[in-house]
């Protein structure tokens, strides 16, 4: 079973595409508003029953309806508001996950954790402490959802320019460190139907593709209050690397323990997702700048950490 604690929109999303995708036929969403995840369960239900998909979604705000689940999903917490970065989510989240993981320990010891809630990085920090989990079994979405925005802007500079128009298929692209604003867009790895982006665009039209990256969560929060379909996609997206065990090399926020020359942090990196969750990190070769811009990530999670007590 697959639970989703936290049933606002980004959490009924989540259950939606995993739903669509048929990747296990239960799905539970948890929460503690009453009524909310009943609701969104029903509502999901119906859409299952007119395609045919033969998937139940149930509702619950009682904790020990996920046991036994193989996979967590942790989306509870605040969301942010206009005009706020993802960091400043820290404290009034970071009480929250604890009790989330707290829970989860008890009721579904054996499952792998999704954290999603910001400040992502930190979250996956505290759920891997909180839970007492091996660390394969702790890996955050923040990643995934940036190389989405990172291919969308690839493919909007490729409609720009009549001799690299290309399909959304062909666009390869990872973003790594901070799920933050020291996100790592990695526009040197990047490739266009196997042709490396430095080679088809310029360095001012790579850095425009890099800030827009990083900035234009807060962009759609400001338009339209949430982001909603694109986190709920690429958390579907990792349960489905999961559960078909695909072994796709994934951003994830995950333990490092020396990985890229850091130990004792949770950061987004390229690692292999199978069944039994991060297989293998992959240490991609970092020039000067890259690395800078990594660092800079692990610092602000790590300095964010300091002032927690886990
Ligand atoms: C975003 C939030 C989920 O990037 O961090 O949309």
């Amino acid at each position: 079973m697959i639970t989703i604690i936290g049933a606002g929109k980004v959490g009924g999303s989540a259950a939606l595409h995993s739903a669509i995708k048929q990747l296990d036929d239960q799905i539970l969403l948890l929460d503690i508003a009453e009524g909310l995840p009943q609701g969104e369960a029903m509502d999901l239900n119906h859409l299952l029953s007119e395609q045919g998909i033969d998937v139940e979604i149930s509702g619950s705000n009682n904790y020990e309806d996920m046991k036994g689940s193989d996979i967590v999903v942790v989306v509870a917490g605040a969301g942010r508001k206009p005009g706020m970065t993802r960091m400043d989510l820290l404290k009034i989240n970071a009480g929250v996950v604890k009790d989330v993981v707290g829970n989860i320990k008890k009721y579904a010891d054996n499952s792998l954790i999704i954290p999603v809630t910001n400040p992502l990085d930190p979250m996956a920090y505290i759920t891997y402490k909180t839970s007492g989990f091996e660390r394969n079994r702790v890996f955050g979405m923040g990643g995934m959802l940036d190389l989405s925005r990172f291919k969308q802007f690839i493919h909007e500079a490729t409609e720009e320019d009549e001799l690299n128009r290309s399909s959304r298929k062909v666009i390869d692209a990872i973003v790594i460190g901070e799920h933050g604003e020291n996100m790592l867009p990695l526009t040197r790895f990047a490739q266009i139907s196997g042709k490396p982006l430095p080679t088809i665009f310029s360095q001012e039209k790579l850095d425009e593709i890099f800030t827009k990256t990083k900035n234009v969560a807060a962009e759609v929060i400001k338009l339209k209050g949430a982001t909603v379909h694109a986190p709920g996609n690429a958390i579907s997206s990792m349960i489905q690397s999961i559960v078909e065990d695909k072994k796709q090399v994934m951003p994830v926020s995950t333990y490092l323990d020396g990985e890229y020359g850091y130990s004792d942090v949770t950061i987004g990196v390229p690692a292999v997702i199978g069944k039994n969750g991060v297989e293998k990190i992959n240490e991609l070769d970092l020039n000067q700048d890259e690395k800078e811009w990594f660092d800079k990530g692990v610092n602000s999670v790590k300095s964010a950490l300091a002032g927690i007590d886990i």
